[in-house]
């Protein structure tokens, strides 16, 4: 297996294409390794670093896996892949159960950070957080408020990751 460096610049509309209908997002805390489907990030240039920032509900366990540690990676499907994984590693939730295994998904060792990447979902953003920022209600434009927080409190944290590495896994 071989790892292709690309540079986020030229592929970062790629990335963004790909968030409908979903990417992933890998991470690691002791042994447990837990994906989930995200929908909504963003991927720029602050501190003169490039930064991907994804935006967690503080209820799902991606998020307590990320307060216990800070890295994680963006996995990006590449021409045909498993689309039932998508829905299977967004309704699912790491707590009650190994959803990688279930998902059949093959894990694959990291160049930088400790999480790992996923051969079927082959271009990978190694990230490792700067910054988190929680969202909140008072702040919020009342028009997303109504559409996406009718239930419950704005409740996402944008986690600001700076991108340390960037490649496709290859066979
Ligand atoms: C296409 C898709 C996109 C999603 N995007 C996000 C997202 O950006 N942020 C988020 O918090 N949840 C998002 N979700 C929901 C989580 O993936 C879902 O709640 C998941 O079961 C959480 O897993 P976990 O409890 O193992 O962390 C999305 C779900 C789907 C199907």
């Amino acid at each position: 297996m071989t790892k292709r460096p690309i540079d986020i610049r030229e592929c970062a509309g790629d990335i963004i294409r790909a968030m409908r209908p979903g990417i992933l997002l890998t991470t690691k805390s002791g042994e447990k390794v837990n994906s989930m489907a995200i929908g909504w990030g963003t991927i720029g240039i602050e501190w003169e670093k490039p930064i991907f920032i994804a935006f967690v509900r503080t209820c799902r366990f991606t998020h307590e896996m990320l307060q216990s540690n800070g890295e994680f990676t963006i996995n990006v499907p590449v021409g045909d892949f498993p689309r039932k994984a998508i829905g299977f590693l967004g309704s699912k939730s790491g707590r009650d159960m190994d959803k990688i295994a279930e998902a059949g998904l093959t894990l694959v060792e990291p160049n930088i950070i400790s999480v790992p990447g996923l051969k079927e979902f082959p271009l990978t953003l190694e990230c490792r957080v700067l910054y988190q920022q929680q969202q909140n209600d008072h702040e919020l434009n009342e028009d997303i408020k109504r559409r996406f927080y009718t239930m419950e409190t704005a409740d996402h944290t944008a986690f600001y990751a700076e991108i340390v590495d960037a490649y496709v896994i290859e066979d």
